[in-house]
């Protein structure tokens, strides 16, 4: 931790952007199950599905209410989850260091936000389970799942009662949930893209949490900013591939976020 820190403490004085980069480990201690443990399965009739299978576009096209039921499900362990120590330690670390900071994070469970991250600093690059949108995209808009729509318990369809407020309330057409699936790319309006790489451009120090390093925009972000000389940290209970990046760089840490990251923010503010 001591070398982590100095490492951190360099880069801080030099100029450029502090970026947190989170995954579903950072949720994992408030009991969001992660996207690839074990809990994330899903068994729709004979068949279980892992979350890969049922968080695509295609999948949704051939069975929108099935898919729509699991983020309900998930909609609902989101609302039940409380932050934990490592979300309240990066609000902490955005009071410090105000707009030098940004957060970005593949959750779409609300936590950073629930524990206090302004939204301005904020970036959400797959999306927010409490939101949807037009399914045949008549508008970039994005709506508040109406707080009327129940958490759906495990196995139990989506009622039809329900379904009539999963709708597009521009045009009427059924809405869908605001997360980038598998089988989409991101993009500016509904995913940040662009700023997310202006960020990371500008970076001095990022600092990676609770990611198995699966996904493009995480990737693009540790790259370009270590192509701008910034020091990478990552946090995590397991190796991963950020990790043996984070090892040639500032370290690599191998706890739970939980721990981590408030020792971490307490030591460099
Ligand atoms: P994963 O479920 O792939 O990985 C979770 C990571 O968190 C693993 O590397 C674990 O070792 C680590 N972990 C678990 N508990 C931890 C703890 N207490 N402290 C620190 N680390 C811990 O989740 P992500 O990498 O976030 O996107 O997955 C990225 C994206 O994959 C998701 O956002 C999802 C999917 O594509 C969408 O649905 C759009």
């Amino acid at each position: 931790m001591d070398a982590v820190i100095e490492a951190c403490t360099a880069a801080l004085a030099r100029p450029g952007t502090v970026l947190a980069l989170t995954g579903a480990g950072v949720s994992a201690e408030s009991g969001v199950p992660t996207f690839r443990g074990k809990e994330g399965h899903w068994t729709i009739g004979a068949e279980e599905y892992h979350p890969q299978e049922l968080a695509t576009h295609d999948a949704f096209s051939r069975m929108p209410w099935d898919v729509w039921a699991w983020y309900l499900y998930r909609r609902g362990l989101c609302h039940e989850a409380e932050p934990n120590p490592a979300h309240r330690a990066l609000v902490e670390w955005d009071a410090a260091l105000g707009d030098r900071f940004a957060l970005v994070t593949q959750n779409v469970d609300g936590l950073h936000r629930r524990a206090g991250s302004p939204d301005a600093r904020l970036h959400e690059i797959h999306g927010d389970i409490d939101l949807m949108r037009c399914a045949r995209d008549c508008t970039p808009e994005r709506f508040e799942i109406p707080p009327i729509v129940p958490a759906t318990p495990k196995g139990v369809p989506v009622a039809e009662a329900v379904r009539a407020h999963l709708h597009c309330p521009k045009c009427g057409a059924m809405a869908r949930p605001h997360v980038l699936w598998f089988d989409e790319s991101y993009d500016e309006p509904r995913y940040h893209l662009d700023t997310v790489r202006r960020l990371a451009a500008g970076a001095t120090l990022v600092v990676i949490a609770g990611t198995s390093a699966k996904t493009n925009l995480p990737w693009q972000v540790v790259a370009l900013a270590a192509q701008n000389g910034a020091a990478i940290v990552d946090i995590n209970v397991e190796p991963n591939p950020f990790g043996e990046i984070a090892a040639e760089s500032a370290g690599a840490i191998r706890a739970p976020a939980g721990e981590a990251l408030p020792a971490l923010v307490r030591a460099l503010t």
